[in-house]
């Protein structure tokens, strides 16, 4: 059994984010050592605001800072018709003391790395604060093991007919984090699309019947009713957690080496992933992309996380 994984989330809650800070937390397989937000789902006060409450609710201290306002090039899209105006419809949680980290994101990005060595890198929004990171401070890549985001996919977009959502709030984010040299994981629409949320998933996470079940229960409810009253869907997918997922069982999710890159030019393809599936280009093979996933293996992780909080 390896040891516990040193990881920092980066992250936009936003109702999946939430259950990926749920699993990032689970001592027995890491050593969450830094919650990072941005703004993305909303804004950076309400992503943050939501971050803490996810976090100190679950009993996870860890340093938690707010990031970029602002994506690095673009103004910000936020996406209040799936997880609602506070950015986590749902569920109230006490009123904590908002105690966030005296630095900025990036910042507590890069101490944290400088502090640590083999850190996993987790981002599950905009990639802004990771780059803004990766800009500032360049030694921080010899800390890093790899970085895993959400987002892209190699087919089609779900916020334009080519791109997905964290990659199109900030595409020059990911171009960044893509061409940085670091090992990369690419867990992108093709998989998370199959991770999906139903009555079913929903009434087997309340039957666990904790603390965190009934946040998780509350809140996906919400998160399915979102989805099904704004794109027509009877099932919702749970994109974020798949990250996570993915490290606490291999067997979960697929990863195959490809190019890719990200479009940056300001045409009907801006912020699509281009994946380069069968090697046109004959270029560096710079990001493992997720072509599969299991999803009962997906779900068997998340209700066993939900249970941990027993
Ligand atoms: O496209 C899905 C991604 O956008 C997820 O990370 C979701 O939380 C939103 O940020
Ligand atoms: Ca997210």
């Amino acid at each position: 059994m390896e040891k516990r994984r040193k990881i920092i989330l980066d992250c936009d809650p936003g109702h999946d984010d939430a259950i990926a800070i749920l699993l990032a937390g689970q001592i027995r397989y890491f050593d969450l050592l830094a919650i990072t937000t941005c703004a993305g789902n909303q804004t950076i006060d309400k992503t943050s605001r939501n971050a803490f409450n996810v976090a100190r609710y679950l009993g996870f201290g860890c340093p938690i800072a707010k990031g970029a306002t602002l994506p690095l090039v673009q103004e910000l899209t936020t996406c209040p018709s799936v997880h609602g105006e506070s950015g986590l419809d749902g569920f109230d949680f006490p009123n904590y003391k908002y105690d966030f980290s005296p630095l900025n994101g990036a910042d507590l990005i890069i101490k944290t790395l400088l502090d640590n060595e083999d850190v996993t890198v987790v981002t599950t929004g905009p990639m802004t604060n990771l780059a803004l990171a990766l800009r500032l401070e360049p030694k921080i890549k010899e800390h890093i093991r790899e970085v895993i985001f959400m987002g892209g996919t190699t087919d089609y977009g779900n916020v334009s007919p080519a791109a997905e959502f964290n990659i199109l709030v900030d595409p020059e984010a990911c171009y960044i984090v893509l061409h940085s040299g670091l090992k990369v994981k690419m867990v992108g629409l093709n998989v998370t699309r199959k991770a999906l949320v139903n009555k079913e998933i929903i009434a087997k996470v309340r039957a666990i019947g904790n603390t965190a079940s009934r946040m998780v229960g509350d809140l996906l409810d919400v998160f399915l009713e979102n989805q099904i009253k704004t794109f027509g869907i009877k099932e919702a997918p749970l994109h974020d957690p798949v990250t996570i997922a993915s490290m606490i069982d291999e067997s979960c999710v697929t990863f195959k080496p490809y190019n890719v890159d990200v479009d940056i030019s300001h045409g009907p393809s801006y912020g699509r992933t281009n994946v380069d599936m069968f090697d046109y280009l004959k270029q560096e093979k710079n990001c493992f992309v997720a072509i599969d996933i299991d999803s009962e293996k997906f779900w068997n992780v998340v209700l066993d996380g939900i249970k941990e909080f027993n």
